[in-house]
């Protein structure tokens, strides 16, 4: 069995590379459409025989260094358990807690709080790592973007993950930045495969705004939107005016639609966006100045996921964390069409397949 295993985790780990040879996986659209589906084949493989796979020790003797701006759970967990499955070693690094204060910026004159620069601590892990992962958000809380005029690109900061991206020559897994959660959305096309018995092509899936008290990151829905385009769904996005995701991104994933028949109707209308979809992906978050998001999200609960919008739609989904009853009611997350815990253990599959195709 397990030399059989073996070879078709090979085969299928081949296929990724004849449609992707990258070793950057910042936005998700790397693979393209070919690479992405076969990154799946590998991971459903993985998920299958996930034990014996682990008994194989694929990438025995590699190690991987994750290092974290920000707070994760499941991200940091299923990491670094499809690492040590596959037999590698992880190092797990919080950034400023565990390492010195980071630099970014180019010609700096560095007698301020930061004490190393990411010019000598990306090649530097590097040389430690065969492959490197790092998660940063853009500041955008309130506190931090503080009285003065709001600078619109500073939700669109990328800064750390594209530094690191310039400076680090080990591949690169980007574990959530200001526009881009790649791992998620992979997770996302595998659940919702999952959901459409082997593909979602041509099915409707509701992505939708759902409440919540801070202006958070369009991250993870623009990643949904990527998914969803990679797998050519007939996609609503449902959000308030004013809501919007950003132009840019939403025009860069709408040019795979041609390739894979995927469509993108926006609306207002979160039931209609929600009738009859394969699955309602609901998640909360900002867009325009930040010190406004309270006051403006405050009269919008009836978009918050309840029994009645979810009436004719197949599951619920969301990247979790979940605000219980603020994003979505406790009977849709605790009832039969909730699959947020297979979404979430879909994560270690597909991250695992990622370090496969790079590393085997
Ligand atoms: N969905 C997700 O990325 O969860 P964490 O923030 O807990 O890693």
């Amino acid at each position: 069995m397990n030399s059989s295993l073996e070879s078709r985790i090979h085969t299928a780990v081949a296929r990724v590379r004849e449609h992707w040879r990258g070793t950057r996986f910042l936005d998700g659209l790397e693979p393209g459409v070919e690479g992405t589906s076969a990154l799946l084949d590998v991971a459903r493989l993985y998920r299958a025989w996930r034990l014996d796979v682990g008994r194989l020790q694929l990438l025995k003797g590699r190690a991987m260094t994750g290092l974290f701006f920000d707070p994760s759970l499941r991200t940091h967990t299923s990491m670094e358990v499809a690492a040590g499955r596959l037999g590698m070693t992880f190092v797990y690094l919080q950034a400023g807690s565990s390492t010195w204060s980071m630099a970014f910026e180019d010609g700096l004159v560095m007698d301020g709080v930061a004490q190393e620069h990411v010019r000598e601590a990306a090649p530097v892990l590097s040389t430690y790592s065969d492959v490197l992962a790092v998660r940063a958000f853009p500041k955008l809380k309130v506190e931090d973007v503080g009285a003065g005029p709001w600078n619109p690109e500073r939700g669109r900061d990328e800064t750390v993950i594209r530094a690191f991206s310039q400076h680090a020559s080990a591949p690169l897994i980007n574990l959530e930045s200001a526009l881009a959660h790649p791992c998620q959305g992979l997770a996302d096309m595998l659940t919702l495969s999952d959901l459409g018995g082997g593909s979602f092509k041509g099915q409707k899936v509701c992505l939708t705004w759902a409440p919540h008290p801070k202006p958070l990151p369009q991250a993870v829905p623009l990643s949904v939107v990527r998914a969803a385009v990679l797998g050519g769904a007939d996609l609503h996005v449902a959000a308030p005016e004013g809501f919007d995701l950003d132009e840019e991104e939403m025009a860069r994933a709408a040019s795979f639609c041609e390739s894979t028949g995927a469509r993108i109707t926006t609306t207002r209308d979160p039931d209609a966006a929600a009738s009859g979809a394969l699955a309602v992906y609901a998640k909360g978050w900002g867009s325009g100045d930040p010190r406004e998001h309270a006051a403006r999200a405050a009269g919008l609960r009836r978009w918050t996921v309840d029994a009645a919008r979810m009436q004719n739609a197949t599951a619920f989904l969301h990247c979790l964390p979940v605000r219980r009853n603020v994003i979505v009611t406790d009977e849709v997350l605790d009832g039969p069409k909730s699959r947020v815990i297979p979404q979430a253990a879909n994560r270690e599959p597909v991250q695992a397949a990622l370090l496969l195709t790079w590393l085997l």
